[in-house]
């Protein structure tokens, strides 16, 4: 297949944007399989700072990381990330929706989610990338989506370049990628 799916494709922009030694944050830690890979890829000389606001989502991706110890493992929300974390970061990743498996009425929210991506992108160093998969086939999450959109879509050119990679023949809702980078500055 050529067309990458949308969560390899996430992947394969997580693995240019982050290297050993980095700092990274998993926004939306839920069962931990982003941190695990963030935790990789930034290796024993990096850290990975991983937030959920549920105790089960904490359990699930302390017991997944458990055998590396460059991850911080935050029982946190996102709009907090600034009290957390103030080194600059390589990366960021955000899962939207709810935690599969888990209570599918605790999802992220757009006043949260732009909350935690600014800080994001002031944390963010230049040729960093903040990657947003978004899901907006749940109730509440088209008004997440389209504040998100709307968010993104007036970054500054100048800082910013900003994309979306989307299946746009699918049905029902399929995920989506939001993927900013920040640009270098002369
Ligand atoms: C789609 S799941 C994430 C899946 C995760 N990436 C994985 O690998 O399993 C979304 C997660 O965001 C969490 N969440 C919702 N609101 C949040 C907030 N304000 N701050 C941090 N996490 C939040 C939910 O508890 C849920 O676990």
């Amino acid at each position: 297949m050529t067309l990458m799916r949308v969560l390899p494709f996430t992947k394969f922009l997580l693995e240019q944007a982050v290297a050993e030694g980095d700092k990274v944050i998993d926004a939306t830690a839920g069962n931990g399989h982003d941190t695990l890979f963030l935790a990789q890829l930034a290796g024993d000389a990096g850290k990975v700072y991983a937030f959920d606001i549920q105790e089960d989502a904490i359990r699930a991706t302390k017991e997944r990381v458990k055998d590396y110890g460059n991850v911080d493992v935050i029982l946190d929300s996102h709009a907090n990330i600034d009290q957390h974390v103030s080194e600059e970061i390589a990366a960021a990743v955000f899962n939207l929706g709810y935690l599969p498996k888990g209570d599918h009425s605790i999802i992220t929210k757009s006043a949260t989610t732009l909350a935690a991506i600014t800080q994001c992108l002031e944390l963010l160093k230049e040729t960093g990338l903040v990657a947003i998969v978004i899901y907006s086939g749940h109730e509440g999450g088209s008004e997440e989506r389209d504040a998100v959109m709307d968010f993104v879509s007036q970054l500054p050119q100048t800082k910013f370049d900003v994309m979306k990679y989307q299946f746009i023949n699918q049905q029902h809702s399929p995920p989506f990628l939001v993927a900013i980078e920040k640009k270098i500055q002369k």
